[in-house]
């Protein structure tokens, strides 16, 4: 990519996410990260605390596993674009103790983020999406009623402003801290992520 292409994508990477602040004042945000002209996006569901500390996706336990599933799929994090459906952190706090907890996404908070998703993968413009979860598989494809148990580890294609995507559906890493069983439904699933990455890599 020229050096041109880049800076006119980093500028609009910069121009969206200003104007998602601007949609969702007041809140903890974290935006993707990454190659911008990746084989592969990635997209989780929302920062947490450890994320917003450290203004970077996955940062905190998800995200160590998340690396130990990469390396294993043979893909570095410096080569791919990772970002979340929803780029603020969905806090609740505690009324006894004032602390605050994560918390899950709410169906309309998929749905009125998923326009700066959408864009966002127009922007990286990556061959395939891998989607975290629940969450960025609905924002991703729009369908509020899919269900990461019956999707992943197989791979589809998805249509986004009438650009073709490969998408990949896996896990959540999270889900594999608890519910110990997906271990190894997880690591055959990263497996055909790693054979379809290699393939990726030829296009
Ligand atoms: N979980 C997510 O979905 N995204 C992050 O960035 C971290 C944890």
């Amino acid at each position: 990519m020229t050096r041109e292409k880049q800076m006119k994508k980093d500028e609009a990477l910069s121009l969206l996410y200003n104007r998602y602040k601007c949609a969702f004042p007041g809140k903890e945000y974290v935006f993707g990260c990454g190659c911008t002209s990746p084989k592969l996006l990635l997209t989780g569901e929302a920062p947490g605390r450890e994320e917003v500390k450290f203004s970077r996706p996955f940062s905190g336990a998800a995200g160590k596993l998340l690396d130990s599933f990469l390396q294993m799929a043979g893909i570095n994090r410096e080569d791919i674009y990772i970002t979340n459906a929803i780029k603020y952190r969905l806090s609740k706090e505690n009324p006894k103790t004032g602390r605050l907890s994560n918390r899950p996404a709410a169906r309309d908070e998929i749905i009125s983020s998923r326009p700066y998703l959408l864009e966002e993968i127009g922007i990286i413009s990556p061959c395939c999406i891998v989607t975290l979860g629940n969450v960025p598989l609905r924002a991703v494809t729009g369908d509020l009623r899919l269900n990461i148990g019956e999707c992943h580890g197989v791979p589809d294609r998805v249509t986004i402003k009438e650009q073709d995507y490969l998408l990949f559906p896996l896990y959540h890493p999270a889900s594999v801290i608890y519910n110990r069983s997906l271990v190894q439904v997880y690591e055959n699933d990263i497996l055909k992520l790693r054979d379809l990455f290699r393939g990726a890599r030829a296009i």
